[in-house]
């Protein structure tokens, strides 16, 4: 049966050509890609399912019993993740992420995160290794997840009223529980913890000051995230975009910020610390981020590759193909050096600026031939 569902998922998502090495590719310099951007970040997406039916990322109606999930046989193998992670740190890679889908469903998750701790960069360090996960199972999850050598969490939630919450997540899941799994992370040691809040004007923007003030002074960095056009299935319309200058506006009018600087290049979010009464920033109570991919693009240091669930690589989120990595994965002519090779040679190619294009072109730009893949199939 799962046969027949193979060539369904291939149409949709055509790979693209794997680039011809050349002979004796040299590896001792680390790619930069064709606009001078490093490969520092590696997302992994170790599964396209999740448990929640966010309207702006698997909405209902698509994402419903009869949508195809990759049949198992598709997924990378811990080991094949393992291996080609292992690559991508010899070419630059300093932090990866685990995603989806919801990572924590991937049974065994534990294996894959005790496999990528014990990787270390070509100096000697330890990567930076985090996951971004909805917090449903979380509070089950996060000691083990500590045990096994996570370092931190990132955990969606788009609002702490429950009714918002659970009409959010569409699977009416109760925000307790989300609240419960940032405290077990918290218990863990799973820190820093952040917060990911998707805004949608209209349906949960008055949670911002709610979900404010509830982190401020915790510890625990909430980021307001602007509403993407990623995909092809949201039904995405600037009218629900609410700008994240909007969002600083609306925080000011209580809590006064001052704007930080970045704490790494390439960041996603910028960042705002809550400010005293001298109004200068004050760390006890802590920052938030706005993260504007839509009017603001920050494709100019994209530092970012993404590893679809069954070993595409992205080379940015609103690409509609990918480098088809699993089949030299499967490949016993291929060995870790070719790999590496491959990677370079792919990562120099890329000139992607999607967020930049479409802030010039407008919204109907088209991002390449084919349909966008899905943020559940990449990972955010
Ligand atoms: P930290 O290291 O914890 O700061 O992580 P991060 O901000 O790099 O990653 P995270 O996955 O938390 O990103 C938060 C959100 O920013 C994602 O869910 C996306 O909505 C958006 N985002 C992340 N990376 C990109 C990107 O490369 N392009 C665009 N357009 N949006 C991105
Ligand atoms: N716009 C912005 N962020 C999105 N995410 C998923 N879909 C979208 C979208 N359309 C991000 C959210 C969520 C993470 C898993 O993916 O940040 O927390
Ligand atoms: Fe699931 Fe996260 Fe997508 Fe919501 S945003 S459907 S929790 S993967
Ligand atoms: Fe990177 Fe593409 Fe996002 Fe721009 S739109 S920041 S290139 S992933």
């Amino acid at each position: 049966m799962s046969e027949r569902v193979i060539p369904l998922v291939d149409q949709r998502h055509p790979s693209l050509p794997l680039p011809t090495l050349m002979a004796g590719q040299d590896l001792s310099t680390l790619p930069l890609d064709g606009l001078r951007r490093p490969l520092t970040d590696l997302r992994i997406s170790v599964t396209d399912r999740c448990n929640f039916r966010c309207s702006y990322c698997m909405p209902k109606e698509v994402f419903d019993k009869d949508y195809a999930y990759l049949p198992h046989s598709h997924l990378l193998s811990f080991e094949e993740i393992t291996r080609i992670a292992t690559v991508f740190v010899g070419r630059g890679v300093r932090k990866i992420r685990l995603t989806g889908g919801e990572p924590l469903l991937r049974k065994n998750i534990e294996i894959l995160i005790e496999q990528l701790a014990a990787l270390r960069t070509p100096d000697g360090q330890p990567l930076d290794l985090t996951l971004t996960t909805n917090g449903s199972l979380l509070a089950r999850k996060a000691q083990s997840l500590k045990d096994a050598g996570l370092q931190r969490v990132t955990v969606s939630l788009d609002g702490l009223d429950d009714a918002v919450f659970r009409k959010m997540n569409d699977v009416d899941f109760p925000v307790a529980d989300v609240l419960a799994g940032i405290e077990a992370a918290r218990a863990a040691g799973l820190g820093p913890i952040k917060v990911n809040m998707v805004v949608k004007r209209g349906t949960n923007e008055h949670e911002i000051l709610p979900m404010a003030r509830h982190f401020r002074g915790t510890g625990i960095v909430l980021r307001f995230i602007e509403y993407m056009d990623v995909g092809a299935t949201n039904g995405w319309c600037m009218d629900e975009v609410l700008p994240s200058a909007e969002v600083i506006r609306r925080l000011q009018t209580e809590l006064p910020l001052v704007q930080l600087d970045p704490s790494v290049p390439g960041e996603t979010a910028e960042r705002w610390g809550y400010a005293n009464a001298q109004g200068e920033f004050d760390s006890a109570l802590g920052e938030v981020g706005v993260i504007s991919s839509v009017t603001q693009a920050f494709c100019g240091d994209c530092n970012r590759a993404r590893l679809s669930t069954e070993g595409r690589l992205y080379l940015c989120l609103f690409a509609s193909q990918g480098y088809d990595l699993r089949q030299l994965l499967r490949d016993p002519t291929q060995n870790d050096h070719t790999l590496a090779q491959t990677v370079d040679a792919i990562w120099r190619g890329r000139t992607d600026q999607y967020s930049v294009l479409r802030g010039l072109r407008g919204p109907d730009m088209a991002s390449g031939p084919g349909r966008r893949v899905e943020m559940s199939y990449i990972g955010g």
